[in-house]
């Protein structure tokens, strides 16, 4: 039970290790089977209240006068609509659900306008009983905020899993799809029961065998999409741009070519075929030595709707990632800014793609950073689907080595303010649809599991694929909250645990960042596996990614009055926020600024004793973590308490390696002794 495998599902977490009886009254379930997905909830709804009261639970199509739970969907189910208010009902939208409780009756009625929305409710129900909550007091109506809520498999067929840590793909090995399917079920099971609605199965850099999967491949494709079919989840596919020609023979992929054209549409017609309710494409063309429709002298609008047409008559979509900069940048280039390229490149496409075309955007105009500012293309298309994408693999924050809660971090990037309308035109609004009214909206992320017991190899790494789902459902959660019911359904809420790793969540975001890299200027990391610090790593590299130290400052200049003009894609409100010393907030100064170690902060601080300090407190208080982990050794179970110790062991004495190194190069650079006269070599 300490591996983790079970993660927020594990139902048998009481505080004292007794069934929770108080529930025992709902263990009968009344409900009539439409569909399979359906048919998931009433069998998860009996598992998980078995393994909560330690009761047995019976299922019958209707509850008479006793006590229990009803499922039914509104005006399929005359016990529901009895049960629950026209006009709640009225008020519940697709994939959203009424739940409430009746005091005379005794009976917790679960209404849905679908199955999904079911299953949701049924999830929603649980996990207030795993925590021993308040049932009697239940009243309310659910919807989803955003109706995309996707997660990007980074698996390749080989097995191995792009900027995967924790071990190999589930879904394949050997250059096959992997019969495991119990995992894989497992797997669809943790993503529903957190909000997932979306899943593209394999890598955004697809190489020549997985391009096959649209192929040869596509019986094993039809099992796995069955697999989450059961979950309400849809099943997507990554796509080779080239695939006319790798797989087709055709002589070229410009998607202008009408056998091109043709190629792709009987595609589409064959994966329709097998799977009726397929999502569609998720598409990385053009970027990082991807092939796409630039070859051929078209545009991104050209390459995605030539996909979107072949797609649209079985109602599929294409997703169209943004993440495209040149890649082979001369580093004495310094016109060029990575950061502009999303925006340069799509902004003037606006109002050409296809209203089945969603563009994929990264939360910030680099990579997955410890800090980052906002995307500024993120709403700059008013007449085009958009969606966000984050990491929660930590990629760039820790590998799942270190701790790295993400969610007070994703939740700074939807409540930021784009001032693209007016005051109050925060990310979430434009993510989920309601700034521009467009149809097709959302959020997708890059997973963090693989082959490993616990999922995500770094036990507390699951809060970050739990709250990923929680908040694509619901942007309003904090992270507090999502944090505290991650910590009650997997440990439980005695104290001192409790609160313990509640801090440790909390604050993980600030400690991974304080000794990093400093003040928003990102990568100083070893260049490919992206792990560890090496200040110049990147620096006389063509990946666009540089900090510009040298013995008299650090940072790159992006402002419009002496810069590169990146501050310009940003509406006036930020642009100016931005663009000015007095205004510009600190944790992202040498993002758009380059300024002497001696700038001082609005801390007060000097640029470079800020640097010094922040490495000295971060690396000590990665050093405490270990330290309270330790003292919660009687609270848990051996294994899950090694799993994390070990982890935080490493992370304590890598810090220490990033805060001398950092240390160092800017003590040398800069010739500045450390004000307290710390050790720095
Ligand atoms: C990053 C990451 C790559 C990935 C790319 C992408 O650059 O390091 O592994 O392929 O992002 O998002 O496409």
């Amino acid at each position: 039970p300490g591996d983790g495998y079970e993660a927020w599902l594990q139902y048998r977490r009481t505080d004292q290790g007794t069934k929770l009886k108080q529930y025992a009254p709902y263990c009968h379930i009344a409900a009539v089977i439409q569909d399979e997905v359906m048919r998931t909830a009433v069998n998860e709804l009996s598992q998980g209240l078995e393994a909560i009261t330690g009761h047995l639970v019976d299922v019958a199509e209707t509850l008479g006068e006793s006590s229990g739970i009803l499922l039914g969907i509104f005006g399929a189910s005359q016990a529901i609509d009895e049960a629950i208010h026209a006009d709640v009902a009225g008020s519940v939208r697709t994939e959203g659900y009424a739940i409430q409780f009746d005091g005379r009756t005794e009976q917790i009625a679960i209404g849905a306008a679908d199955s999904a929305g079911l299953l949701y409710g049924v999830f929603h129900l649980l996990r207030i009983m795993a925590a021993g909550g308040d049932v009697k007091s239940l009243n309310r109506v659910e919807n989803p905020v955003n109706s995309l809520r996707m997660i990007n498999q980074w698996d390749n067929m080989d097995g191995s899993v792009e900027r995967g840590y924790a071990g190999s793909s589930i879904f394949y090995h050997d250059n096959r799809v992997a019969k495991e399917y119990q995992r894989i079920q497992d797997y669809a099971r943790l993503l529903a029961s957190c909000g997932i609605n979306a899943i593209a199965i394999n890598n955004v850099n697809v190489h020549r065998v997985e391009s096959r999967l649209l192929t040869d491949f596509l019986p094993d494709v039809t099992k796995l999409a069955a697999i989450f079919r059961q979950y309400a989840i849809k099943l997507y596919l990554s796509i080779n741009y080239a695939s006319p020609m790798e797989l087709g023979g055709l002589a070229t992929a410009d998607p202008q070519n009408p056998s091109v054209r043709e190629w792709w549409r009987e595609a589409a017609a064959k994966v329709y075929e097998a799977i009726p309710d397929f999502g569609g494409f998720l598409v990385k063309a053009d970027s990082e030595h991807r092939p796409g429709p630039f070859t051929y002298g078209r545009d991104h609008a050209d390459g995605a709707n030539m996909l979107a047409e072949a797609v649209k008559p079985y109602g599929g979509v294409v997703i169209w990632r943004c993440f495209v900069y040149n890649c082979k940048q001369d580093w004495r280039d310094r016109s060029t800014d990575r950061a502009r390229a999303a925006y340069d490149h799509f902004r003037p496409l606006d109002g050409r793609f296809l209203d089945n075309v969603i563009l994929q955007i990264k939360n910030g105009p680099i990579d997955f950073q410890v800090r980052e500012p906002v995307s500024p293309l993120i709403g700059a298309m008013p007449h085009t689907n958009q969606m966000i994408e984050f990491q929660i693999a930590q990629e760039y924050t820790g590998q799942q080595r270190h701790v790295c809660y993400l969610v007070p971090q994703w939740k700074e990037v939807l409540d930021f303010d784009t001032y693209l309308q007016e005051e109050g035109t925060p990310v979430k609004r434009i993510v989920d649809g309601t700034v521009h009214g467009n149809p097709c909206n959302g959020f997708a992320a890059v997973s963090n599991i693989g082959s490993d017991a616990n999922w995500t190899g770094h036990l507390l790494a699951q809060a970050n694929l739990f709250g990923y789902g929680r908040l694509a459902w619901n942007p309003e959660l904090s992270a507090e909250e999502i944090a505290k019911e991650w910590i009650r359904l997997t440990f439980g809420s005695r104290e001192p645990l409790f609160q313990t790793i509640y801090d440790i969540l909390m604050n993980s975001w600030e400690i991974y960042e304080s000794y990093t890299t400093p003040l928003g200027v990102g990568f100083m990391v070893n260049p490919d596996h992206h792990y560890g610090p090496n200040v110049e790593g990147y620096e006389y590299s063509p990946w666009g990614t540089y900090h510009y130290a040298d013995n008299h400052g650090v940072g790159v200049d992006r402002t419009t009055a002496t810069g590169t003009g990146y501050t310009s894609q940003y509406a006036d409100a930020n642009k100016q926020r931005y663009e000015s010393l007095a205004t510009c907030p600190d944790e992202l100064l040498l993002f758009f600024h380059h300024v002497p170690y001696t700038h001082k902060l609005h801390s007060g601080k000097t640029v470079i004793q800020h640097i010094y300090d922040t490495h000295f407190e971060g690396a000590e208080r990665a050093g405490q973590l270990l330290a309270v982990w330790e003292r919660m050794r009687e609270q848990l179970d051996e294994q899950a308490y090694r799993q994390v110790a070990d982890r935080l062991e490493e992370q304590a004495e890598h810090a220490k390696e990033w805060r001398d190194r950092i240390n160092t190069y800017f003590y040398r650079r800069s010739g500045i002794p450390d004000e307290q006269g710390r050790t720095i070599y």
